[in-house]
């Protein structure tokens, strides 16, 4: 695949094969987060590997939506500490990431911590840390939703011209 339809096909999955993610993927995977820039190059993000069935489902439990995480063989948490625009740094490290792992066959989906403290807890973090976003990993139990099938808005809603809605 090249990088342009890596990046366009890839698509959240939360059902994976029982299969682990073998250690040097996972170094790819993570790799490609600590490469991801930061604002002013500050460096705030900090990634947590979870492979511990124990801390996966606590962890999960810090969410609304995540009951899917602990069937996922590999999650990492993003945390940040300080920064000046860290949900962005984050937001690049976790796509960075999820991009690097569809290159290798491996989906992913982001997950939302609504309740940090419980997030942070989990996890052992400082006390200051949050948790903006974490990614599950795992080889897919299915094919993935193809490109025109994925949910988005018509180009027109997202693309504007020189000014909103300006003309071409
Ligand atoms: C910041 C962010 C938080 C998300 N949180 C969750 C979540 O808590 N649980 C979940 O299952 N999916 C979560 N998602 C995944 C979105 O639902 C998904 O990106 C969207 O449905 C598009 O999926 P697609 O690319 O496969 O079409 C999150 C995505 C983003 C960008």
């Amino acid at each position: 695949m090249d990088t342009y339809h890596t990046i366009i096909s890839k698509r959240d999955t939360r059902a994976f094969l029982e299969k682990p993610v073998p250690d040097d993927v996972v170094r790819r995977i993570v790799q490609a987060g600590r490469m991801a820039g930061s604002s002013k190059n500050t460096q705030p993000c900090r990634f947590v590997i979870i492979d511990d069935q124990r801390v996966k489902e606590e962890f999960a439990a810090c969410g609304d939506f995540a009951t899917w995480i602990p069937q996922a063989p590999l999650v990492v948490a993003i945390a940040v500490i300080g920064g000046t625009r860290a949900e962005f740094d984050a937001g690049r490290a976790a796509q960075n990431m999820m991009v690097a792992a569809w290159a290798e066959d491996v989906g992913s989906c982001p997950i939302s911590l609504h309740r940090q403290t419980c997030a942070v807890e989990a996890l052992g973090l400082p006390g200051d840390a949050g948790v903006p976003v974490a990614v599950g990993f795992g080889y897919r139990a299915r094919p993935p939703k193809s490109v025109p099938e994925a949910a988005r808005l018509p180009w027109d809603d997202y693309a504007h011209h020189n000014r909103w809605h300006g003309d071409s």
